[in-house]
């Protein structure tokens, strides 16, 4: 028997904890980049907390690359529930405009912080072992990529922003559902 969707619907399990796994990441990586960023290049600080920050980064990043990756594919094959039918057809267009932005930027900001690690090069985590090498090494190119991936990586958190208030006008002033059909531990 195949399950019923109503315009009420929510996001499945599924797509619900990667969004939130996604929002507690994105929401990490942004100050640990400005932090790490600031320590290394106007504090000109190399100690051990700016190298376990940069690590951290890269890492993380790498991963949440993935994970987009799977996230993606998962809405590609899945598909999500229809819209709340109380929307104008503005504000559907709107919301699903932003929502493609943060996929692609979701995409981007890390494969130009990968691609710039591997021309700077600065592919060491920890100490322990380096990411793959996506490029030959050229530190001006470098300096280029990494720049381009922060002014993107602030765009992403403005955006996040523009989207999270989006949500909460509709919980808050709404109160048309929207919110709910994101919230984690739905049954
Ligand atoms: C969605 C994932 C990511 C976000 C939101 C993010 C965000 C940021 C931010 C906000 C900065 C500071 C920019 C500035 O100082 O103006 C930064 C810097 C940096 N990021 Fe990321 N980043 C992500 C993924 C990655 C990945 C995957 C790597 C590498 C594998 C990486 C490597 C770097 C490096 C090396 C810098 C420092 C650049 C410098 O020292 O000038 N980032 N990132
Ligand atoms: C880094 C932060 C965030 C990113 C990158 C992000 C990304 C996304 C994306 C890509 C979607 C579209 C899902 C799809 O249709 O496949 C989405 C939906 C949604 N997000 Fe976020 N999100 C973030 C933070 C938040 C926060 C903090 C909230 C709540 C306060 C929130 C509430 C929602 C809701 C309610 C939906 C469903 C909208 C609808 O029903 O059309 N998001 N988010």
């Amino acid at each position: 028997m195949s399950k019923e969707i109503t315009p009420g619907s929510p996001y499945s399990p599924v797509a619900r904890t990667l969004h939130w796994i996604t929002v507690v990441v994105v929401f990490g990586m942004i100050p640990v980049g400005l932090t790490m960023s600031y320590r290394g290049n106007v504090l000109d600080l190399w100690d051990g907390l700016t190298n376990t920050l940069y690590s951290s980064h890269k890492l993380l990043g790498f991963l949440l690359l993935w994970l987009t990756a799977g996230r993606l594919a998962y809405r590609l094959l899945h598909g999500a529930p229809p819209d709340v039918p109380t929307l104008a057809w503005w504000e559907k267009a709107a919301s699903h405009v932003v929502h493609w932005l943060l996929y692609g930027l979701l995409l981007v900001v890390p494969m130009l912080g990968w691609i710039g690690v591997s021309l700077f090069p600065a592919l060491d985590i920890f100490g322990l072992f380096n990411l793959p090498a996506l490029a030959k090494p050229d530190e001006e190119a470098a300096k280029r990529v990494l720049g381009i991936h922060g002014k993107l990586a602030l765009t992403l958190g403005a955006l996040a922003i523009l989207h999270i208030a989006a949500a909460l006008y509709h919980r808050l002033i709404r109160r048309d559902g929207v919110m709910r059909r994101m919230w984690p531990g739905l049954g």
